[in-house]
């Protein structure tokens, strides 16, 4: 059967972009920033995306186009042994997603909890077994429209809910920005404390967050880039960071006039999204419908993130196995729940930890963050040191000296921050 290919060079942005903009963006980047020195966060963060994470994207989509099939095939073709890697990805990936549909689940429970004017306290919530409801609704969504392809799924998709996202986004922006609090928010947010940058723990947070919220290293891309015809990739994947790094600034200029306008901590941390925010909305006028608003493009950016997800090991399946497209989307499905199985249930009264910790922090720990460094360091390595140099340069328009500075780049930069990176994050996690 020949292979899908995205209808148009927009179809794949907006998948792009609706891949990268997710629960990182809107939740984790704002207390990121709070927690590291505010504004002059941005400086580490914007290098991190610029200088390394961009050029992993564009890799990755040469890798997924040259190659024409996803990643474990890929890598595959590029050496016999490197399958084992790429299956790596694919249990990594997979991994996440787990847990990051009992997070979108949450998403959806609060906004349909505000929708109703009803929001239900935290604790109380991810202690009940409603979760579970929730997370079988979100990854019922995420199996329903990878099943149905890569045009009329996740594109379409994405080309309804990444407008949809923007303009939510935007109008939160306005409001946000006329209530009592804003100034006083924004300077919490954005003034810089610069004596921060001479701190390495604030350098790796910032490469950490822009890998993530890139989704960049996990064979997405890749298997993304095997569906493209002939586009530039670099202005392409340029306009898919612009596009993340704007989201998550802006949603920083909601989060903290809120907070600040209700008189609630702003260095919350984890508790911003889920805590302090809902508070915040119990305060404000018309906090119901904006609360109804915030959760409902937090959800739209969670799902079209995990749908990426979840085409990653039904490509891999469909392209090693010669399954179809619905059989290999069911069986990840199932894995995918069953994984996140433990995550889901951590904070009911079955109380799943491993040592003290809740099994989805622990998720996060070794797969969202351990997992997903390992796995750019597999992509970095398999595509910057055994693709050929001159498959890579087709890929990317020539082989002049810009190509030769990117190769530099991906070959020793990107490796090497990532190693740091990884070694960075292991004290930090068990410190
Ligand atoms: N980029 C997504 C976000 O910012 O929420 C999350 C994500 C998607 C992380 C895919 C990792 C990944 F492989």
């Amino acid at each position: 059967m020949e292979r899908e290919q995205w209808s148009s060079t927009l179809g794949f942005i907006l998948a792009s972009i609706g891949s990268a903009v997710g629960i990182g963006n809107i939740w984790r980047f704002p207390y990121i920033v709070g927690e590291n020195g505010g504004g002059a966060f941005l400086i580490p963060y914007l290098i991190a995306v610029l200088f390394f994470g961009l050029p992993l994207m564009v890799l990755e989509l040469a890798i997924g186009r040259s190659t024409g099939t996803s990643v474990i095939s890929a890598f595959r073709s590029i050496r016999q042994r490197f399958a084992a890697a790429g299956l790596v990805i694919v249990a990594v990936v997979s991994l996440i997603l787990g847990y990051y549909i009992v997070i979108t689940g949450w998403v959806l429970a609060y906004a349909l909890f505000f929708a109703l004017g009803q929001p239900i306290e935290f604790d109380a919530f991810i202690g009940s077994y409603l979760p579970l409801a929730f997370f079988l609704l979100s990854g019922l969504a995420v199996y329903v429209t990878v099943r149905s392809g890569v045009r009329e799924g996740i594109e379409r998709l994405s080309r309804y809910l990444i407008p949809v996202l923007f303009v939510l986004l935007l109008l939160l922006v306005v409001i946000a920005l006329t209530e009592p609090g804003a100034a006083e928010g924004i300077g919490f947010y954005l003034s810089p404390d610069f004596s921060r940058l001479t701190d390495p723990g604030v350098w790796i947070a910032a490469f950490g967050q822009a890998f993530f919220s890139l989704s960049v290293g996990m064979g997405i891309l890749l298997t993304f880039g095997s569906y493209l015809g002939k586009e530039g990739l670099f202005r392409n994947a340029a306009i898919v960071a612009v596009a993340d790094v704007l989201v998550a600034v802006l949603a920083g200029l909601v989060v903290f006039p809120l907070v600040f306008t209700a008189g609630l901590d702003p260095a919350a941390g984890v508790n911003l999204a889920f805590i302090t925010l809902p508070a915040a909305f119990t305060e404000i006028q018309y906090g119901m419908v904006l609360g109804a608003l915030f959760f409902l493009m937090l959800f739209a950016a969670a799902l079209t993130s995990a749908v990426s997800m979840l085409e990653v090991p039904t490509a891999a399946l469909m392209d090693s196995y010669g399954y179809p497209r619905k059989r290999a989307t069911l069986l990840v499905f199932a894995a995918a729940m069953l994984l996140g199985l433990p995550s889901a249930l951590s904070y009911t009264a079955l109380n799943l930890e491993v040592l003290g910790t809740p099994f989805l922090d622990l998720a996060d720990y070794a797969f969202g963050t351990i997992g997903l460094i390992v796995a750019g360091l597999l992509v970095s390595v398999v595509g910057g040191w055994f693709m050929s140099r001159s498959r890579i340069c087709k890929e990317i328009g020539g082989c002049g000296w810009q190509q030769t500075v990117y190769m530099a780049l991906i070959r020793y930069g990107v490796p090497a921050v990532l190693l740091i990176t990884l070694v960075g994050s292991f004290f930090r996690g068990s410190g």
